[in-house]
């Protein structure tokens, strides 16, 4: 059986204080997670450490912590940034890569994303990689070619076995992030149907059904519920409405 998570990408918000009742307000309310569920906080690099022990002093298990990018070299003069063996030593276990405010403001290359996916594997890391179309490319109905182009890029290249064990995929309408305007479930379905049958031309179906692919723009309290009862949606990435506990918790109540 597929796993399904609701990951929380705070993006660059939080203080320390902000971020330790966050989590705090999370974890004591935390619903009892079935075996093939997970929850993962993705906060700024500097609250991983702190976070990673209030998850071991909380004793939740299939909750962890996940980092918003990464470098691919493990070390060297790179000003600013980090990389996936400093990530591993603080316990990070998870990676979003190829968000689309890192393609679109730090203008990421397939190639860069597909390196950094390369080091994340080889680091036994697991990776939450992001693909999504911008509005223009929705209007003009072409969805499923630009995300497909995104997915063989800087993913396909991993075979069978890594993607199923180490790649979950999150599909983000680049207009739905952060606008409060959602892809309706329908419009969800599709293109995780899509991207499911994508993996399953160049992997086979048994593979493609154990990838799981989340959404995220704008999904929220209100509306993961109608969301994740997609059949092949499973689970959220999440971004403002990860920063409240009582925003969140609704969303991980509606894990199937
Ligand atoms: P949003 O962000 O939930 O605030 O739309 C989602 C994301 O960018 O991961």
């Amino acid at each position: 059986m597929r796993k399904k998570i609701v990951a929380g990408n705070w993006k660059m918000n939080t203080g320390i204080q902000d971020a330790r009742t966050l989590v705090d307000g999370i974890l004591n309310d935390l619903p009892q997670l079935a075996s093939h569920q997970q929850v993962v906080f993705c906060p700024p690099y500097i609250h991983i450490s702190r976070v990673n022990g209030q998850i071991q002093d909380s004793g939740k298990a299939q909750v962890f912590c996940g980092a918003q990018n990464c470098h691919d070299k493990a070390s060297g003069a790179f000003t600013g940034e980090i990389s996936i063996p400093m990530l591993k030593e603080i316990g990070v276990t998870h990676v979003i890569i190829g968000h689309s405010e890192r393609r679109q403001y730090f203008a990421e290359s397939h190639d860069f994303l597909k390196s950094k996916v390369d080091a994340l594997v080889e680091a036994g890391m697991q990776v939450i990689f992001c693909c999504g179309e911008p509005l223009e490319v929705r209007e003009a109905e072409s969805q499923n070619d630009f995300v497909a182009q995104q997915l063989k890029d800087s993913l396909m290249h991993l075979n069978a076995e890594v993607l199923q064990n180490q790649v979950i995929i999150a599909y983000e309408p680049i207009w739905a992030i952060g606008t409060g305007k959602t892809a309706s479930s329908n419009q969800a379905q599709e293109m995780h149907a899509f991207i499911r049958a994508l993996l399953a031309t160049h992997y086979g179906e048994d593979t493609a059904n154990e990838i799981s692919i989340l959404y995220g723009g704008s999904c929220n309290a209100a509306n993961a519920a109608e969301l994740f009862a997609c059949p092949d949606v499973d689970g959220g990435l999440i971004g403002g409405a990860a920063l409240k506990a009582e925003t969140f918790l609704p969303i991980i109540q509606a894990l199937s």
